[in-house]
């Protein structure tokens, strides 16, 4: 059995242009698959809601594997202006250098009545040919001091308002040549009943309102032979890939 208790834990990353992203280690091969809103589009987003299935697989001390959603805005395109919420599940993971969790900021205000908070280990995982289990996940601006539950005043520029861009999907990094399984380790082209999926997609529109993503989005794919998504359907699309017979 791969599945390995305890293997999978959320977390939190915020991403600002203080260069928090610069302590991450360099790594032989960063694979990532994703959807994202389109760049050239000038769209608003106030937050964002998705399902994830969450599993467990057993990675190595050398691989790390994320599931997340981000919202960014891109400033005046310099870097130093560039804002990110990032939130999702990872498991392992040797990048303990990165800003995980509430690290690099202070004021984070956790949501009353939340089933999970940052950094907890999450205890029901899907199974990969099996049952699968989820984690929602909001982040939503909802008053005029609080973005994603973090205060206003860390966001610059556009970002204070509202996210430029929506991206979701995994990644997976390792420090060997061996290929890491992302989420299930299924590729969705090859099965798709036993991939990761993503649901339940909506964001969040200026009045506050809720929409489910009902249109595809571009995706982005490092090797998509290797790590694939599907297409957006009702709000819903499969990811991930490959797991090694030795895992
Ligand atoms: C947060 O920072 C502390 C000290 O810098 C570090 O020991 C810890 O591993 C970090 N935690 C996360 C989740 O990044
Ligand atoms: C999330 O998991 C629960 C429990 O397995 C299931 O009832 C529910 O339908 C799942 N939700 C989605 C959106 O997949």
């Amino acid at each position: 059995m791969a599945v390995v208790a305890a293997a999978a834990c959320v977390v939190l990353l915020l991403l600002t242009g203080n260069g928090c992203d610069a302590a991450r280690p360099v790594t032989t091969s960063d694979k990532f698959t994703n959807h994202q809103t389109p760049r050239e589009s000038d769209q608003a987003y106030y937050g964002v809601i998705v399902t994830m299935d969450v599993y467990g697989l057993h990675l190595s001390d050398e691989q790390s594997s994320v599931s997340s959603v981000w919202l960014r805005d891109e400033g005046d395109g310099a870097l130093s202006s560039h804002n990110a919420i990032e939130i999702g599940w990872e498991t392992d993971g040797f990048q303990k250098t990165r800003c995980h969790n509430t690290n690099c900021t202070v004021g984070f205000q956790p949501a009353n009545g939340a089933p999970i908070g940052l950094g907890d280990v999450i205890q029901t995982l899907s199974q990969p040919k099996g049952l699968k289990q989820n984690i929602t996940l909001k982040v939503i601006k909802d008053d005029l001091a609080l973005i994603g539950r973090f205060p206003r005043t860390i966001f610059t520029g556009g970002m204070a308002d509202r996210a430029s861009g929506i991206r979701f999907g995994g990644y997976v990094s390792t420090r060997t040549t061996d290929l890491a399984p992302m989420e299930s380790g299924y590729l969705p082209t090859t099965d798709v009943m036993v991939a990761a999926s993503i649901s339940n997609i909506q964001f969040i529109d200026r009045n506050g309102q809720a929409l489910v993503v009902t249109q595809d989005l571009p995706t982005y794919m490092s090797d998509p032979n290797i790590y694939a998504v599907t297409p957006i359907v009702d709000g819903r699309f499969f990811y991930g890939g490959p797991l090694q017979s030795s895992v």
